[in-house]
């Protein structure tokens, strides 16, 4: 059930006008439900009820600290993939004990700060990394739990640009390879194999790619078995697609499932690390129209949100909805493009869409709790939004507006 609603024309955000919060905090501004996020964390952890499972969040897709506090009060451990993804969960109040670590290039200083903290598994993306973490763990006294990310070279069948698991990608070591693997893992002194994992992709929208790459997990796992290397966990990443238009991704608990079904009764315990099917729809980005602007080649809506507070339709040609937060129809009918003002013909929200507008109205671009703000930047000098949390009819300030003082913070003028 989705928290934004429609109440007399007007959007809602759970029981907040969407219009009052534009009032109290300006445009644009990331307006998040924490109920959203419950609901979607509730699917994955009943769909797993009954076996042994840890749903790690992927910090990377939304990792404003309300939003992680809100999934760490309601038991998600984390995915993250920066040191500083992991210096966000703790202050969240994120446990350490349920934290991966993904990515392929992590430094040595991220590995031995997360080995202080004991992590639960680093996800290893290659043979060389797993050298170093031995030898930082060496230096540290302790031994690193690790999971080898393997490359299922399956097509996730999403855009190119977040498919994963092929064997072109960068991502995680060639399935060919990965008995060798596991062997070094084996050998080295400080490390301790419990699991196995994958990631294949983002916004995937049938459940074959998943099974694919999860039996070609298993026969790795039963190989390994032969060697005597045990795997307690098998974690298949995140991925699985949302509805932004017509889309008609599997829901949580058939993907969930479809996996069960396929894991049998293995002692295995599952792992996932959702981001988008978390976040996506908990989160709108509200902005307001500056200027009509109609011409003989198009109709502009120029809107105070960019490129640079959403960059997902500039970079994938991902399509969002974008309604009026009030509908109106005494103003100009028209199909608009809904373009900001960054100096880049690629700085659109949305094209050919037809609304009733007047400039000062307010628009709701959806589907922009993940994947949205985390990927803004401050192209053209621009402040980044705020971002706003809505928890029933209270609305909390998660993020305050970044001002200019924020953003020349750290630039110097040369000496005279
Ligand atoms: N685990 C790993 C190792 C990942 O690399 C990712 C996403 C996830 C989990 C979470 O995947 P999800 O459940 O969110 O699909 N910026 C792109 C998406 C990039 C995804 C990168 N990896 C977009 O806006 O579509």
């Amino acid at each position: 059930m989705s928290m934004f609603t429609r109440e007399n024309g007007a959007l809602l955000a759970e029981a907040v006008p969407v219009a009052e919060i534009a009032q109290h905090y300006g445009t644009p501004t990331f307006v998040y439900s924490r109920a959203a996020l419950e609901q979607a964390l509730d699917e994955y952890h009943s769909a797993l009820e009954g076996c042994a499972h840890l749903v790690c969040y992927a910090v990377k897709a939304n990792s404003n600290l309300a939003v992680l506090d809100v999934l760490a009060r309601r038991g998600a451990g984390f995915d993250i993939v920066s040191g500083g993804e992991l210096e966000r969960v703790l202050a969240a109040g994120g446990d350490p004990a349920k934290i991966v670590f993904s990515g392929v290039g992590k430094t040595p200083d991220e590995m031995r700060r997360a080995l202080d903290l004991g992590i639960r598994c680093f996800n290893v993306e290659s043979a060389a990394e797993l050298e170093v973490l031995n030898t930082v763990a060496g230096e540290c006294g302790k031994t690193a739990p690790v999971s080898i990310r393997v490359n299922p070279d399956v097509d996730a069948k999403t855009h190119p640009y977040i498919s994963t698991g092929l064997k072109e990608n960068k991502f995680g070591v060639d399935m060919g390879q990965a008995v060798d693997v596991y062997r070094q893992a084996k050998a080295l002194a400080h490390i301790d194999i419990v699991g196995v994992d994958c990631h294949i992709g983002s916004q995937l929208t049938e459940i074959s790619p998943f099974i694919d790459a999860l039996h070609r997990l298993l026969s790795l796992i039963d190989s390994l078995a032969n060697e005597g290397i045990v795997i307690r966990h098998l974690d298949l990443g995140g991925g699985l697609g949302v509805t932004y238009r017509d889309e008609q991704p599997p829901s949580v608990a058939e993907y969930l499932s479809a996996i069960r079904a396929e894991v049998g009764d293995r002692n295995l315990e599952l792992m996932f690390e959702p981001g988008r099917s978390i976040a996506a729809n908990a989160g709108i980005l509200v902005c307001k129209v500056q200027y009509l602007k109609q011409t003989p080649g198009n109709d502009f809506a120029l809107v105070d949100a960019a490129m640079n507070d959403f960059i997902r339709p500039a970079l994938y040609q991902a399509w969002v909805d974008i309604q009026p937060v009030h509908q109106r129809n005494d103003g100009i009918d028209a199909t608009w493009d809904v373009v900001g003002p960054v100096c880049e013909t690629a700085d659109f929200l949305g094209k050919d869409r037809g609304m009733n507008l007047a400039e000062g109205d307010l628009l709701a671009v959806a589907g922009a709790g993940a994947y949205g703000f985390v990927m803004s930047s401050n192209y053209n000098t621009r402040t980044r939004a705020a971002e706003v949390m809505v928890d029933g009819d209270r609305h909390f300030a998660v993020r305050e507006r970044e001002t200019l003082a924020d953003l020349l913070r750290g630039e110097h003028r040369l000496p005279d």
